[in-house]
């Protein structure tokens, strides 16, 4: 059993995430991404206070970072240490491949299969939440699919329902990744956590201490929860007996901790960000839900779809590759160079940062014919496949996703399931904006009516 005690991890502010605030505050911020690019192709040099920041926008140098120098670019997450602690994201060396030998088994294809039905009892007990609403309600789509996504993590590899409450976890969450003012929490405690309505408001003061003491709080809550099982197959048992493991020494208790946080952070805010947009993209182009709705109609009809027909949903999940090119959640990538190297014509020094912007070589009209057009074609059967490096929603090289294939066949399956059962309207005043912190956002709300499907 791990020791259940949390240790605090002080909130750290210097992380260039925190420093790239003005990018929020833009009016388009895509749009400045892409003319900064466009104005300065390739690796762009900025003075952030004391640090050196190289934002790379090319593939060739996507390359260089991510495989062929990779062991010269360590991760580089400082400002996001409160969320992740130190686990396998984090890591890097010895450590980190341990840490990933141990859990890569819960990632294998025979692994992925055992999970469906884990999928869809979390699809399932969200559609159940809005057929009990009024059929005019209003949802913000965002907590809704961070629920979800939270509720098939917390099922398919820890064993268990979601032992808090989402909605509270997601506000905690978003205020700290809110970059530009760090957005305030109101005070609520643990029992908020565990099981209040999520009816907390936003308000200043001790924000960011406030978000980090929630999040700080959930392993707790998951190990305090009982298991669906009690073999010893699934992921969060694999981390447990890893930590009691004398063999992997520095992998102790606190880490096993942290394992959990990431796995809440990084297998939800992630999936839950790209099932929401892609929920937008076919509230306003009702071709786009036809095409799924016509498809799941000729695969799956009203039974549960299993992993077989999971393989058979191609429009589907062409429909989400092109929403992770258009809205990569992350959106950029951070390294830290070991050693000097040359980017380019850029001289890079050791200790210098290095963002690698996903999103503008994924928009970059030299790669993407028409980027701007939302085209699910473009990753439909017999397309080209894109140019190497040009389309990285899930990073590259040793460092890439570790959730990349679970991740695929959770968003497909709840997608389909969703417009199987439910008529969506976006119910916002205008066309949705974006937001740019650690990872790429509604700049608001995504208000969407729910209406059961007869
Ligand atoms: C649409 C869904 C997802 C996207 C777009 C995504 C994206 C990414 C990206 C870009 C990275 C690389 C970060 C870097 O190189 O600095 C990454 C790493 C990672 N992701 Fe995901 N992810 C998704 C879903 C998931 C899921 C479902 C899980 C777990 C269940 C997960 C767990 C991780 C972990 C643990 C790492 C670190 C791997 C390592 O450092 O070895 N992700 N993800």
């Amino acid at each position: 059993m791990l020791d259940k005690s949390i240790q605090p991890i002080a909130h750290d502010d210097t992380g260039i995430w925190f420093k790239l605030a003005a990018l929020q505050n833009a009016a388009d911020p895509l749009n400045l991404l892409l003319l900064m690019a466009r104005n300065a192709p390739g690796c762009i040099p900025l003075q952030m206070g004391s640090q050196r920041v190289f934002v790379v926008t090319a593939p060739d140098y996507f390359k260089q970072v991510l495989a062929t120098k990779s062991a010269n670019y360590s991760k580089y997450l400082d400002g996001m240490k409160p969320i992740f602690g130190a686990s396998m994201i984090t890591l890097d060396g010895a450590l980190w491949q341990q840490v990933r030998a141990v859990e890569q088994p819960a990632f294998h294809p025979d692994a992925l299969a055992t999970y469906v039905p884990h999928f869809l009892a979390a699809i399932h007990a969200r559609l159940e939440r809005w057929r009990g609403l009024d059929g005019g309600a209003t949802l913000d789509i965002g907590p809704e699919t961070w629920a979800l996504a939270c509720d098939m993590i917390c099922r398919a590899l820890f064993r268990r329902e979601t032992p808090f409450n989402p909605a509270l976890v997601y506000n905690a969450i978003d205020a700290y990744t809110d970059v530009t003012n760090h957005r305030a929490l109101g005070k609520f405690s643990d029992a908020d956590v565990k099981a209040g309505p999520g009816t907390q408001t936003l308000h200043g003061g001790e924000a960011i201490a406030r978000a980090c003491e929630a999040w700080n709080s959930l392993p707790a809550l998951v190990l305090a929860a009982p298991p669906f099982q009690n073999h010893d197959d699934y992921l969060l048992r694999m981390i447990e007996v890893a930590a009691a493991d004398p063999a992997i020494e520095a992998f102790d208790h606190a880490r096993a901790l942290d394992e959990i946080k990431q796995y809440i952070w990084a297998g939800t805010e992630t999936t839950a960000l790209v099932l929401g947009w892609a929920l937008y993209i076919c509230a306003t182009k009702p071709e786009i839900a036809q095409l799924i709705r016509d498809e799941t109609a000729a695969v799956f009809g009203d039974r549960d779809p299993t992993l077989a027909d999971y393989q058979m949903l191609l429009r589907t999940r062409s429909v989400i590759a092109e929403t992770m090119r258009a809205y990569p959640p992350i959106w950029s990538l951070a390294r830290r160079a070991e050693a000097d190297d040359v980017i380019g014509d850029q001289d890079i020094k050791a200790g210098d940062v290095v963002s690698l912007w996903l999103y503008v070589v994924q928009n970059d009209p030299r790669h993407w014919d028409n980027p701007e057009r939302f085209d699910p074609d473009r990753f439909g059967t017999g397309a080209k496949a894109p140019a190497p490096y040009s389309y990285l929603p899930f990073g590259a090289g040793r460092r890439a996703c570790i959730g990349t294939s679970m991740s695929q066949i959770e968003m497909a399956l709840a997608l389909a399931l969703i417009l199987r059962d439910f008529d969506l309207d976006y119910a916002g005043e205008a066309p949705a904006g974006v937001k740019l912190s650690v990872v790429l956002a509604p700049d608001n709300r995504l208000p969407m009516r729910m209406r059961p499907r007869a």
